[in-house]
């Protein structure tokens, strides 16, 4: 069966803090997208294979007993698949390919520092909608370890001014994501904005708030549904913001500003809201980290208003064991730490600590919403994890298990 391929990097969406990618650079990033792709496609089945074969046939009662953290996280299927040569093989490749991509997108992102810099004075003149902080400290789970190995994470500044953090992610996360993240990287924001029209169409926010949102790549879908709502794009990094600014600008907004600071204890002056949104974020915090952020939601969301939070989807008792492996294979060898906590995390439970009636909240699941008219037809759907793309999500109310997890509450 030939490899699937994912999209080509021409085919990402040219807003004007791109990056140029010259004929080499585009090179390595479609190889690497690529290899991902091979990887998931390919090389995962395999690792299964290896496991039903040399691992499950060994499992001890205790192996599998959910009682035990240790088997609840996967750690058990971890230890006793590690000396496999399949499992090594896959394993060493999967990490390379990650340290590759996300240095090779640096390469390419720090090469053209200074033009970046001229191009966001140039687009965002007036500075009107960036609201940076120099004092906003930046939370220890951020950097602590550089989250998916891409070095600096989300807030290192080399110079004055820098905005390479955030053009390193644009890039890199397209090769990571195989292209189903979209051409514009909006397929999470564009699902929300579309759920959320659907289930509710007669709501109307007036202020809207997306935490965590980066360079503003999943806000945007929300103020281009919500064309009269005021959009604050929050987040810990200046990079992002900046590019974020000036990417915005580029590409027509005017009603989102970027602001920031830090999500746990953000100013009061910022005001209240009707819709705060998070996207991807809480994968990435801590348990305390998540519930100080929970609970700020809550104070400032208006009466009626709702809080909406994208995820990866958590643990029930029916993952099996070896899915609990693969999936937190990532907080072991991709530097995100917290999947494993988060992975157990009753979200609805949580919500009601930050202050939400139980009875106000509610699950879903979406699927990526990839924007039309960017990927040729010969490229495949891709992700690395098997539950999303799985099946479209359907029926009114709940989360069946497929596509990513949304979950929230209405105040
Ligand atoms: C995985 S990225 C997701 C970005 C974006 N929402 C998206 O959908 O692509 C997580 C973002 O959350 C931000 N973040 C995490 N914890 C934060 C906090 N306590 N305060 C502000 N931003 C935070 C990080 O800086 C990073 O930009």
């Amino acid at each position: 069966m030939p490899a699937p391929l994912p999209p080509p990097v021409h085919c990402a969406y040219r807003h004007g803090m791109s990056p140029t990618v010259t004929h080499d650079d585009a090179a390595r990033v479609n190889v690497l997208s690529s290899l991902n792709a091979y990887i998931s496609r390919q090389l995962s089945p395999g690792v299964k294979l290896a496991f039903q074969r040399d691992v499950e046939p060994r499992l001890t009662p205790a192996d599998t007993d959910l009682n035990d953290p240790k088997v609840r996280a996967g750690a058990t299927v971890r230890e006793k698949i590690a000396p496999n040569p399949v499992y090594q093989a896959w394993a060493s490749l999967r990490r390379n390919t990650q340290e590759m991509n996300r240095q090779n997108a640096r390469h390419i992102a720090i090469g053209q520092m200074d033009d970046l810099k001229a191009r966001a004075a140039e687009l965002g003149r007036n500075q009107e909608g960036l609201s940076l902080d120099p004092a906003t400290p930046i939370p220890r789970y951020l950097e602590l370890a550089d989250n998916h190995l891409q070095p600096g994470g989300y807030h290192a500044e080399i110079t004055p001014g820098d905005m390479t953090a955030a053009a390193t992610y644009d890039i890199a996360t397209f090769v990571t994501a195989m292209g189903s993240f979209s051409a514009k990287g909006d397929s999470g924001g564009r699902a929300v904005a579309a759920w959320m029209k659907w289930h509710f169409p007669d709501f109307r926010p007036k202020r809207i708030l997306d935490i965590g949102a980066a360079h503003g790549n999943n806000t945007l879908p929300l103020a281009a549904a919500y064309p009269d709502a005021e959009v604050v794009a929050l987040d810990a990094g200046a990079p992002m913001l900046r590019y974020g600014y000036a990417r915005a600008q580029s590409m027509g907004f005017t009603n989102v500003k970027f602001v920031q600071q830090n999500a746990e204890d953000f100013d009061a002056n910022l005001g209240t809201f009707d819709w705060i949104q998070s996207t991807m974020v809480f994968h990435e915090t801590s348990t305390a980290g998540l519930r100080k952020i929970m609970a700020r939601m809550f104070a400032a969301l208006n009466p009626g208003g709702v809080t909406l939070n994208l995820e990866q989807p958590n643990f029930t008792a029916e993952t099996p064991v070896y899915d609990r492996f693969l999936r937190n294979w990532d907080a072991w060898y991709n530097n995100e730490p917290f999947w494993v906590q988060l992975h157990e995390m009753d979200m609805p439970a949580e919500l009601v600590r930050a202050g939400f009636a139980r009875e106000k909240c509610f699950e879903g699941g979406v699927n990526p919403d990839i924007e039309p008219g960017h990927y040729p037809p010969w490229t495949a759907k891709l992700s690395r994890h098997d539950h999303e793309h799985a099946k479209p999500v359907t029926g009114k109310t709940g989360y069946n298990g497929e596509g990513w997890y949304l979950f929230g509450a209405w105040k």
